[in-house]
């Protein structure tokens, strides 16, 4: 059997499977279809410091090609996220990378500073911080557009964990170049990087010729963001080749739905791959994907993941 475990910055996980943050809130709606130890690791919707409701409804669109979401980052707040679902996906042995946004760069830090109190912090394997939503007010200040706000926050929550708990910074595609935002944040203390999150899109009702979510603009997910996370994995493994950024562990997002769209990513340089849009259709796709991509690569000789994350960049 192909040997599919992957060494994130230090957290040996034995799959490189995972769930994209959103799609499922806490990881009790997918614990219905699998077993969530056998993800790689759980992604949670990125938790705030307060319960918020988020924008107005309706707050999703399909197109032929994806999903629009308009959010707003909803959630429970982390009091009431590490008492149920942290606690939850800790007695079923999931290891947890826990998702973070904040309003302020030292909300960010709050949030951490809690989780890490936490009774169970011991099952979160890493922080990702989602400084990439595109359905927060003001656009213009989105974190992941500005490497310098990047850095600020990435610094901030990086000095309230453990040494032992990796720090992952998830970008937005909507940058003209996404390796400069990661340089900053990788500068910053980010121990790797989670790309992409939604592109900003919108949708129109042509029958009611008004925008078909309540938020104007949403995130767009899917199969039609799937070319645009392979180049920002391309681009951010080939800044690493050419010594332009330290080599940290990526995780590869964006439209995935079998085996060989995750080979692709892991190609383009991913170590592990996060798969969102295709539960809705199908709550066990990141498993499923899982037993795919195992077989491509049993298919093709390879004994190790490992060996194949980047390969791409190696058959130019
Ligand atoms: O597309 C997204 N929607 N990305 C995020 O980071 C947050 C989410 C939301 O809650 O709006």
């Amino acid at each position: 059997a192909v040997d599919m475990s992957v060494d994130l910055a230090g957290r040996r996980l034995p799959s490189p499977m995972m769930t994209a943050s959103g799609c499922a809130a806490n990881g009790r709606e997918l614990g219905r279809f699998f077993d969530v130890a056998e993800l790689g690791a759980f992604v949670t919707k990125s938790v705030m410091a307060d319960p918020r409701s988020g924008r107005g409804t309706p707050r999703m669109a399909e197109t032929p090609s994806g999903m629009l979401n308009s959010i707003g980052l909803q959630g429970p707040g982390i009091s009431s996220f590490v008492e149920n679902d942290l606690a939850w996906l800790k007695r079923s042995g999931a290891r947890t990378l826990v998702s973070i946004a904040g309003n302020t760069s030292g909300e960010f830090a709050d949030v951490a500073a809690t989780l890490r109190a936490s009774d169970a912090f011991d099952s979160v394997v890493g922080v990702e911080v989602n400084i990439s939503c595109p359905n927060v007010a003001n656009r213009g200040l989105v974190f992941a557009c500005d490497p310098l706000a990047s850095a600020k926050v990435i610094a901030l929550v990086r000095e309230q964990l453990p040494r032992d708990v990796p720090v992952f910074a998830k970008l937005t595609p909507d940058v003209t170049d996404i390796v400069t935002v990661a340089q900053s944040c990788v500068k910053a203390g980010a121990d790797g990087l989670t790309m992409i999150n939604t592109l900003l899109g919108m949708v129109i009702d042509t029958d009611l010729l008004r925008p078909q979510v309540a938020g104007v603009t949403g995130g767009l997910s899917g199969p039609a963001v799937r070319p645009v996370a392979v180049r920002a994995v391309w681009q951010t493994r080939a800044a690493m080749l050419e010594g332009r950024l330290p080599f940290v562990p990526i995780i590869g997002v964006g439209g995935v739905r079998t085996g060989r769209d995750a080979l692709e990513l892991v190609a383009a340089g991913a170590s592990a791959v996060q798969v969102g849009t295709a539960t809705f259709n199908d709550p066990s796709a990141p498993v499923r994907v899982g037993r795919e991509l195992a077989g491509l690569l049993q298919d093709k000789g390879f004994a190790r993941l490992a060996d194949v994350v980047g390969i791409a960049h190696e058959r130019l």
